[in-house]
């Protein structure tokens, strides 16, 4: 077996993204398909589907070789096809299977490592054991709900909190900013959470009439945190400039009112970095592109062990 490691970090892109992936890492292109590489681990790397943390490549005669060296390291192994489809597709086959069928929600994402895989030519593997994304290729789809919901903006919270592996309980309060049409709201309220939905404008009826679930017509971010009090959960969805929303969340984490913190930081335009890089230095949280996010990204606070610097 001829397995060598590689340096640094190897980035999965996101489909419309790959500028802003080049542009972090400072480099013209991929160094494969759709992976980007740094010579050296980095930290503040934002627009990736998934970060491949130990990257090594090996070298296989047969293609049970191939599916030999990655079964002798772990059982979970996504596969991450640009090139070789089908010789890819034969070891595949002799790995163990990963299902990516939609998930119910809630769901306990498995502990075990999820690991990625590619070929570069037909006896060359490069690969990673452990990844940034719990979720095979970064992707996770779940079992809508097509009724109820009015927006499908709930599967950015249910993707949050499954990467989380917490939900808010019931008896837990959450302050839900930017609620409407209610989409987020509706997500909390599911799972027996107490609502305060925060919005300008209303939310729909359906939601409103939910048990659990109080509306305050207001502009969340004139909203004080001692006047709504201790939340255990803060949500933010508000369509607004990175800074406004970085301010107003210095705000909620210098009061101590709460304990855990969900919001997008929505770009308008070319992404501002400067504020993401802020978001990101507040020790515990981490900013992420979720899989259901579009041109945004998401700050989870306080989350551990995922990680694109993860030692
Ligand atoms: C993307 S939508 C939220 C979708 C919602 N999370 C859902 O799941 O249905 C953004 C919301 O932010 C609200 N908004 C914008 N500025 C706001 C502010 N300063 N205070 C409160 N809400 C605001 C808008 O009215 C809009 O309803």
């Amino acid at each position: 077996m001829n397995i060598t490691p590689l340096p640094g970090r190897i980035y999965q892109s996101i489909p419309r993204f790959e500028p802003y992936l080049a542009a972090e890492i400072g480099v013209s292109g991929p160094a494969w398909g759709i992976l980007y590489q740094t010579p050296e681990p980095r930290d503040h790397i934002f627009w990736h589907r998934n970060v491949w943390l130990e990257p090594f490549q090996a070298a296989f005669g047969s293609v049970s070789e191939a599916a030999k060296i990655l079964r002798g390291i772990q059982r979970n192994w996504s596969p991450l096809w640009h090139t070789r489809f089908r010789r890819g597709a034969l070891i595949r086959e002799q790995l163990p299977r990963i299902s990516d069928k939609p998930r119910p929600f809630p769901w306990l994402v498995p502990a075990a490592p999820m690991g990625a895989w590619t070929l570069i030519d037909d006896h060359t593997i490069i690969a990673s054991a452990k990844c940034s994304s719990p979720f095979p290729g970064g992707c996770i789809t779940f079992i809508e709900d097509k009724e109820t919901p009015p927006s499908r903006a709930y599967l950015k919270l249910w993707e949050a909190l499954t990467i989380l592996r917490r939900f808010p309980r019931p008896g837990e309060r959450c302050l839900d900013a930017g609620a409407s049409p209610g989409g987020w709201t509706w997500a909390a309220a599911q799972l027996g959470a107490e609502v305060l939905a925060v919005d300008r404008s209303p939310l729909a009826d359906r939601i409103l009439a939910l048990p659990g679930v109080e509306y305050l017509k207001h502009d969340a971010f004139t909203l004080r945190p001692d006047e709504t009090g201790p939340v255990d959960w803060l949500l933010c969805d508000v369509i607004c400039y990175p800074s406004r929303l970085f301010d107003w969340i210095s705000r909620w984490l210098a009061s101590g009112l709460c304990r855990n913190i969900i919001c997008t930081i929505k770009m308008q335009g070319l992404p501002d970095m400067e504020t993401t890089r802020k978001f990101a230095a507040i020790p515990g949280g981490q900013v992420i592109h979720l899989w259901h996010n579009k041109h945004e990204l998401t700050w989870i606070y306080p989350l551990a062990g995922y990680s694109s610097s993860m030692a």
